[in-house]
C-alpha cells in the first residue's frame, strides 16, 4: 500500500503549489478539485446528475456545468450546495481509490481542499500535511488571483474550517508566509521525510499481510 499524504489548508494558503512541487519530484498527486473540475467538463460523468436534479439551464451548450452560475446558487442555497456534493462526493471517491490502485508512486499526495469536514477522507490517508499562512496573505492571494473582494474572501474563510482547528490536527505543517523559494525548500525537506517513512510503510504494509 502507498502511504498517502492528505495536504489541505485554508483557500489561498498554497496547496496547488505545493503539489506542483511534490509532482515535480515525480509523486504522485491526486487532487480532488481537479477530479471534481473533470467530472463536470464537457459530458463528465456527473453531468447527467446535475442536469436531472438542478435542470438544463444549468449546463452549457457544451455539456459541461456552469461553474458561475452554480457557484452562485451555492453560495446562497444550503439544500443546492449538499446536493450537489450529494452528487460529486461519491464520483469523486471513486476516483480517487482507482488512482490510488493504479499508483506506483513511492508515496502520494491527496490533495483535499475540506479535508476535516469529509470523514471519508480522514479515513483513506496516513498522514496529514497542512498548508498555512495568515488570514493576510490568503486574502491577498486570491484577491490578486481571483478578482475577489476582500468581503468575498472573508466570507469563503469563514465558511472553512478554523486555521486552529486544522493546525491542531496536521502530522505536519508548511508555513507558507515567505516566497516560492522558501515554499520549494520546505517541500524537498518533506520528500525526504516522506521517503523514509515510506519505507517503514512498507515492511509494516508486509508484516500485516
Ligand atoms: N509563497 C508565495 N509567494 C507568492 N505567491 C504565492 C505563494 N504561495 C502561493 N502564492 C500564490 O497565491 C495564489 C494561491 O496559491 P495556491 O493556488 O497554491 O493556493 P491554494 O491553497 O491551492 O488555493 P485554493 O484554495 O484557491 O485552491 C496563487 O496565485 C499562488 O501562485
Ligand atoms: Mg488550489
Amino acid at each position: 500500500m502507498t502511504l498517502i499524504i492528505g495536504l489541505t489548508g485554508g483557500i489561498g494558503c498554497g496547496k496547488s503549489s505545493v503539489s506542483q512541487f511534490f509532482s515535480e519530484l515525480g509523486m504522485a498527486v491526486i487532487d480532488t478539485d481537479v477530479i471534481a473540475h473533470s467530472l463536470t467538463q464537457s459530458d463528465g460523468s456527473a453531468i447527467p446528475a446535475i442536469r436531472e436534479y438542478f435542470g438544463d439551464h444549468f449546463i452549457t451548450s457544451a455539456s459541461m456545468l456552469d461553474r458561475n452560475k452554480m457557484r452562485e446558487l451555492v453560495f446562497n442555497d444550503d439544500n443546492a450546495r449538499t446536493m450537489l456534493e450529494k452528487i460529486l462526493h461519491p464520483l469523486i471517491l471513486e476516483e480517487v481509490h482507482q488512482l490510488l490502485k493504479q499508483t506506483d508512486s513511492p508515496y502520494a499526495i491527496l490533495v483535499v481542499p475540506l479535508l476535516f469536514e469529509t470523514e471519508d477522507y480522514q479515513q483513506i490517508v496516513d498522514r496529514i500535511l497542512v498548508v498555512d499562512c495568515d488570514e493576510q496573505q490568503q486574502i491577498t492571494r486570491v484577491m490578486a488571483r481571483s478578482h475577489l473582494s476582500e468581503q468575498q474572501v472573508k466570507a469563503i474563510i469563514a465558511t472553512q474550517t478554523p486555521r486552529i482547528n486544522r493546525l491542531q490536527h496536521a502530522d505536519d505543517i508548511i508555513v507558507n508566509n515567505q516566497d516560492m523559494d522558501y515554499l520549494r525548500m520546505q517541500v524537498l525537506h518533506l520528500h525526504h521525510e516522506y521517503m523514509l517513512l515510506t519505507q517503514n510503510h512498507s515492511n509494516s504494509s508486509h508484516e500485516c499481510n
